[in-house]
């Protein structure tokens, strides 16, 4: 990859260790994957917060990093961590929340804003066409797909790399020519709820690798179902975005068809326990402003039963619904914000099924929280926690 003569002198040191590791780490990323030259970026995006999955081996090298006064150039956002401020902060190990602070203070000496989400563009939203470095899987392929922004999947140190350099390798889907899509996918049955686009996105990951769909079914998709089919999507396989088939454009591509009964198949290996869950848990992706109002909505007026009930969303968002937040918490819900359950203690805390309308998180709840899922829409989890 080609460095212009201010890259080089960076590389070289001459403005310090941390962003001469920076430029390293990008210079190498860059000469693996054949990139040209490194391009500017407009945010950047880090994983790697939750002490629950960094561990305490990369909290040594941020620390370095912190010390030797490594600085983000650009906006940069954090994702969840593994507690939230208030309630899973008292139930935890103090051990375990010092540590999960001491990650949070290097990235705080570092500049980088403390949005702890997983959904950085209920923040701000990114503008189309414009390049980012994103390390949230589900999070790049929103972007890449929903809102037209530019961004390779990064992983947590290449995301922190460029934010401190405030580029990223030109490689991926930053270039125009790596965008278009490589196989048609035709969804032969009708798509209910953010269960049904969820499943279909574990089940295309699964299929597609790091292909490019393009997807003929999705016209009366939402938003809240296209996050879902996205952060789903991102966790069975590679696949940096896909498209929509809007019109009568013609593709010549390989074909793939998903069809109803495809689809139950892989909604029930996703649900692999049937009676009453230890946790009912909204919020993967990050829960928006709309997505609380409808919880608040279906609960409203109604009693909760013993079940423990979170709503996981951004400090942001939960500043945005007093009323509905008020209303959750009066049902004796959780809104915890900052934090997700697949990255916190649920194992610690005792919690060993759980039932959710996210197909990520019941993707990945066996493994990282050594719990059985029960996958549900929002409706359902809803009327398992309600009394009569
Ligand atoms: Fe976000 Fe946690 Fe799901 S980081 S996408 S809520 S697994």
């Amino acid at each position: 990859m080609h460095l212009t003569n201010e890259e080089e002198h960076i590389y070289n040191g001459k403005n310090g260790w941390a962003e001469q590791i920076s430029m390293k780490i990008l210079a190498r990323l860059g000469d693996l994957f054949d990139a040209d030259k490194l391009i500017k970026i407009n945010s950047a995006h880090i994983s790697g917060v939750s002490y629950k999955t960094l561990g305490d081996a990369p909290i040594e090298f941020l620390k370095a990093l912190a010390e030797a006064q490594g600085k983000v150039k650009i906006r940069t956002t954090l994702n969840p961590q593994s507690l939230d401020k208030q309630y899973l902060r008292k139930r935890i190990d103090p051990k375990i929340v010092q540590r999960q602070d001491r990650i949070l203070e290097q990235y705080d000496k570092m500049g980088i804003t403390p949005s702890l989400t997983c959904t950085p563009y209920y923040l701000q939203k990114p503008e189309p066409e414009s390049h980012v470095a994103w390390a949230e899987s589900s999070a790049v392929v929103y972007a890449n797909s929903i809102l037209g922004t530019w961004t390779n999947r990064e992983g947590g140190p290449s995301a922190l790399a460029a934010a401190i350099i405030g580029k990223t390798p030109n490689y991926g889907v930053h270039k125009k020519e790596n965008r278009t899509p490589e196989v048609m996918v035709n969804v032969e049955t009708g798509l209910r709820n953010e269960v049904d686009y969820g499943t279909l996105g574990i089940l295309l990951g699964k299929n597609l690798k790091e292909k490019i769909p393009v997807i003929q079914g999705l016209k009366r998709a939402s938003r809240i179902e296209l996050k879902q089919l996205s952060a789903a999507l991102a966790s069975s396989g590679m696949t940096n975005m896909f498209l929509q088939k809007n019109g009568k454009k013609k593709y010549k591509l390989e074909k793939i068809s998903v069809d109803a009964q495809e689809l139950k198949r892989t909604r029930e290996s996703l649900s692999t326990y049937s009676k009453k869950p230890d946790l009912v848990f909204v919020g993967c992706p990050h829960c928006s402003k709309s997505e609380i109002q409808k919880v608040a909505q279906l609960i409203k007026s109604k009693k909760r039963n013993d079940t423990e009930f979170w709503v996981c969303t951004s400090c942001h968002v939960k500043q945005k619904a007093v009323e509905q937040v008020k209303t959750i918490e009066k049902f004796g819900g959780h809104v915890l914000d900052s934090v997700c359950t697949v990255v916190s203690w649920t194992e610690e805390l005792g919690i060993r099924t759980i039932m959710t309308n996210s197909a990520k998180t019941a993707y990945y709840a066996p493994t990282l929280n050594k719990a059985k899922p029960i996958l549900v829409p929002m409706e359902k989890c809803v009327q398992t926690l309600t009394k009569g």
